[in-house]
Order: structure tokens, then C-alpha cells, then sequence
């Protein structure tokens, strides 16, 4: 039986939660006009010789109408065009209604201690569309961080933006940019192939201050690889999703509350998903990570959607060659592994299935099989039944093992959903 999560709330295990009350409202009184709002597939041609450039203002109010989300790309010779890949990190959806969602996410995890890791949504969608979103938040544009410490700690807040902008194009120094007014959340893509982030923290009402950066050499992942004539960006039935930086090298450097938190990272990367209907009417269940483990670049998704069927996106680079992006179930398994005598290791999962670590079986055809363990270390987000993301180690070995064997270990970030009751 599948039932919809009534009103689970992200942030039950934070050890700080910022209320948005007070903070929205003095924030709406300068709310701006509603921007009106261009559709991705029509680029705002402030065309010169150099190509085109474009810049989205999405405005906080739900809209009303209709609203349609892009899933595909035309790629008639197997490969993105420069446009394409720049088009990667636009709006992908017009109009956010109440049944539709996309957003921008960033995360970076120590190579040294997996606790340390940080998390930025900048979201533009209704809590109806995404229901663990503030259903008392009177705007689409959220700036979610969390950021954890090697303690344990872990902060969580959320403030609500007045007007998101996203401008990008073909002739631009820097790439592309997202700017979730007045929240202090912006982020930059330094490069023209978006192969290199940097997201700025400046808000007074969080007391956080800092930048991560991300870079990596250009290679995004998309659901199922690049495909003649037509690229898919769809991951599940009615959810787009674009790995733009699949694996990264970060650096964090932030301050929250007084307290600094940097480090290097090793898996790290940078995403967004979209959908043109409410999440839960896509999801009975989903396990998707990514991270680094020896010097492979892995990035899994496994999960059922509500017509019960297996979607799968896989993804293995090993010194910057990409050596499997693919969307068939015979590429990859991944599957809980859960303490004796708890429900954590059944499968498929049903909610409150807490598991203590992933499975995974990534098939690399002439290369080999890459097992991976991922282990549920620190506990970042939980709703406590529906929701849960960790960061952890992760050990490995490529099968069948030869006499060199070599070690392979590394960090992660994954998550887990489980709504089936
Ligand atoms: C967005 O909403 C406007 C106004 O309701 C409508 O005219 C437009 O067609 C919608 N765009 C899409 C792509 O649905
Ligand atoms: C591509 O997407 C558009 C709009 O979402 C859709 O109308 C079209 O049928 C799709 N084409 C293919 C080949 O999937
Ligand atoms: C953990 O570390 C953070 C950051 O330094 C600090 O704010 C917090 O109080 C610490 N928590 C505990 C339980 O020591
Ligand atoms: C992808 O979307 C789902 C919901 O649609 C969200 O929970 C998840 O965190 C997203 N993952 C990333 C990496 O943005
Ligand atoms: C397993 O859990 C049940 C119910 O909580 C308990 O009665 C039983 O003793 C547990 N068994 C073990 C081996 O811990
Ligand atoms: C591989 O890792 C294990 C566990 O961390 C360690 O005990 C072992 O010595 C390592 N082997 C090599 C060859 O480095």
C-alpha cells in the first residue's frame, strides 16, 4: 500500500533549526512584483556574435496555470553541443506551481573525516510539490544548508528568498550564476564548461559566512549516458536530473555560528532535479549517493518508482574516463544492509527501515564487477520514517581480484527514500 508522507518535516535530528517566522516576515514586506517568467525552452536571445545569453527571474509566489519541465535533448551526434551543456544549469521547469519542483544542489564531504560535510538546496518549489519543504513558507524559493562537524553536530536552516535569478549563457566570463535574493545564498559557475562552482554564504540571520568551491574536469552525467538522437534527462518517470559535476574536489570554508568548519573533500558534486509533478506521486522508494572510493568516481541511483518498477542510473569514472553512465538495471545494484534484528536490511524498503550501510554492485562489463560498502556514519537529515541522508566511509574491491589487489576506500554522501508503509 502506498501512502503519501502527511507532513514530514526535514530537519527532526538537526541540533539547530532556524524558525523562519520572524525572519519572513520582515523579509516579505519588501517582496518584489511577481517577475514574469520566461520559458526554459524559449532562451531570452540577447543575442551578439558570440552566442546567446540568458537570465531567469523566478519570482516567490505559486503560479497559477500551467507549467512544463524539459526532459530531453536533442543530441543527434552523441554529444551535448556547447549550448546544451550551458543550458544544464537553467530553470528546467516554467512556472512553479503547487505540482512542480527544481532546484540547484551542492555538497561537499571531507576526505578525511566523512562528518564533516555541508549540504545547499536552493529550492524553487511548493511544499505541495516536495511536502517536506515549510508547508507555512508563503514562498517557492528556499536556501537550505546543513553543515556538519566532526563532533557530530550537525546545523540545519532554511530561509525563504524574495526573488531567485539565474542567468547563463554562451558569451558570459563566468558561466552562469543563481542568486536566491536576499537570503546571502549565490552560487557561480567559474567556467564556461561548468566544470568548476562556487557557492557564497552570507547571512546575518544564520550567522553563516564562507564559500565552498567545486571543480573537476568537465564530464556531466546524465541519467543515461549521451544517446543518439535524443538525450534523456529523465531519472524517473516525471524527474529530471542533471549530475553537472558528478565527482569534485571542494574546498569548504565556512563559518557557522562561530564555529569554522573547513576542509578539503574528496566525493563531492554538484545537481539539481526537477519534475512537473508532485514528488510522491512519482516515488515508492529511492537510494541514491555519490562519492570517491580509490580512484574511482561513483555516483549510484536505485530506486522503485510508483508503478513498481526498478530505475537505475549508474555512474563509474576512473582517472577522469568515464567507464560506465547508464540507466539499465543490469549495470547496477544497490541495496540496504541493516543491523541483525531491525528492519534496515529489507528490500524493497518500506518507511522506518533505518539501514546501517549500502551494497553496491557496479557491473564495468571487461573491466569487472565494483563492489562497494557504504557506511552509514553520521546521520545528516532525517524525518525520522520517510527521509534519511548520511555521510560515511566507503571500502571497495574490483572483482575478480587480481594479486595486486588494491585497497579501495574513500567517502560519500547518499540518501534514502522509503514511502511505502
Ligand atoms: C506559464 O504560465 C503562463 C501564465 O499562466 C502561461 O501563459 C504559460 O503558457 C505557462 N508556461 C508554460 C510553459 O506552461
Ligand atoms: C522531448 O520532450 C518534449 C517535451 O518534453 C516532448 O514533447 C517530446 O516528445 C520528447 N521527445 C522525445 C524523443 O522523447
Ligand atoms: C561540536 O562542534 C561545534 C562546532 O565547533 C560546536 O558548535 C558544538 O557545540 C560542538 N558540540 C558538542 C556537543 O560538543
Ligand atoms: C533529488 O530530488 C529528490 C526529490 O525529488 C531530493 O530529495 C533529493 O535530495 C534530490 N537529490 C539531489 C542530489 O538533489
Ligand atoms: C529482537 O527484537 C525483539 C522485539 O524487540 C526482541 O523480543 C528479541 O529479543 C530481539 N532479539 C534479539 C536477538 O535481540
Ligand atoms: C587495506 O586496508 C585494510 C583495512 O583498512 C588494511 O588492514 C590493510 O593493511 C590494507 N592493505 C593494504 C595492502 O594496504
Amino acid at each position: 500500500m502506498y501512502n503519501h508522507p502527511t507532513r514530514p518535516s526535514l530537519p527532526v535530528v538537526l541540533a539547530v533549526l532556524m524558525l523562519w517566522g520572524p525572519a519572513f516576515a520582515s523579509l516579505s514586506q519588501s517582496k518584489p512584483q511577481a517577475a514574469a517568467w520566461p520559458s526554459p525552452f524559449q532562451v531570452h536571445p540577447r543575442a551578439n556574435s558570440a552566442g546567446e545569453n540568458w537570465e531567469y527571474s523566478i519570482p516567490s509566489e505559486v503560479q497559477h496555470g500551467s507549467s512544463s519541465a524539459r526532459f530531453n535533448i536533442s543530441t543527434p551526434d552523441t554529444a551535448l553541443s556547447q549550448h546544451d551543456l550551458r543550458m544544464l544549469d537553467a530553470p528546467q521547469v516554467a512556472n512553479i506551481t503547487e505540482a512542480v519542483f527544481d532546484w540547484w544542489y551542492f555538497d561537499a564531504v571531507s576526505e578525511t573525516n566523512p562528518k564533516e560535510s555541508i549540504v545547499v538546496i536552493l529550492f524553487s518549489s511548493s511544499a505541495n510539490a516536495f511536502p517536506w519543504l515549510d508547508k507555512d513558507l508563503d514562498s517557492v524559493l528556499v536556501a537550505y544548508l546543513w553543515a556538519s562537524f566532526g563532533n557530530g553536530t550537525v546545523f540545519a536552516h532554511y530561509v525563504p528568498a524574495t526573488l531567485a535569478t539565474v542567468t547563463g549563457g554562451d558569451d558570459t566570463v563566468h558561466s552562469s550564476s543563481g542568486d536566491w535574493s536576499s537570503t546571502g545564498f549565490s552560487w557561480t559557475s567559474r567556467s564556461r564548461d561548468l566544470s568548476q562552482y562556487e557557492v557564497r554564504l552570507e547571512s546575518e540571520k544564520m550567522h553563516v559566512k564562507g564559500r565552498v568551491a567545486l571543480s573537476s574536469p568537465p564530464a556531466p552525467h546524465l541519467p543515461c549516458g549521451i544517446n543518439s538522437p535524443v538525450t534523456t534527462l529523465e531519472i524517473f518517470p516525471h524527474i529530471g536530473w542533471a549530475g553537472i559535476i558528478p565527482d569534485a574536489t571542494s574546498t569548504v570554508e565556512i563559518t557557522v555560528q562561530g564555529s569554522p568548519l573547513t576542509f578539503q573533500g574528496g566525493g563531492i558534486m554538484t545537481k539539481f532535479n526537477w519534475s512537473d509533478r508532485p514528488f510522491i506521486e512519482s516515488v515508492q522508494s529511492w537510494y541514491w549517493g555519490h562519492g570517491r572510493v580509490g580512484p574511482y568516481s561513483i555516483v549510484w541511483f536505485d530506486g522503485i518508482d510508483t508503478t513498481n518498477t526498478p530505475r537505475t542510473s549508474s555512474y563509474v569514472a576512473r582517472d577522469n574516463v568515464v567507464l560506465l553512465g547508464s540507466c539499465s538495471t543490469a549495470s547496477l545494484t544497490v541495496r540496504p544492509v541493516g543491523a541483525s534484528n531491525t528492519t534496515g536490511g529489507r528490500y524493497p524498503p518500506q518507511a522506518g527501515d533505518i539501514p546501517i550501510g549500502f551494497a553496491l554492485e557496479f557491473d564495468l562489463g571487461n573491466e569487472g564487477i565494483l563492489k562497494v560498502h557504504a557506511s552509514a556514519e553520521a546521520t545528516l537529515v532525517n524525518d525520522g520514517r520517510y527521509y534519511f541522508r548520511w555521510s560515511g566511509p566507503l571500502t571497495g574491491e574490483l572483482l575478480p581480484a587480481s594479486d595486486q589487489k588494491e585497497n579501495l576506500t574513500g567517502v560519500a554522501v547518499f540518501e534514502q527514500f522509503a514511502l511505502v508503509e
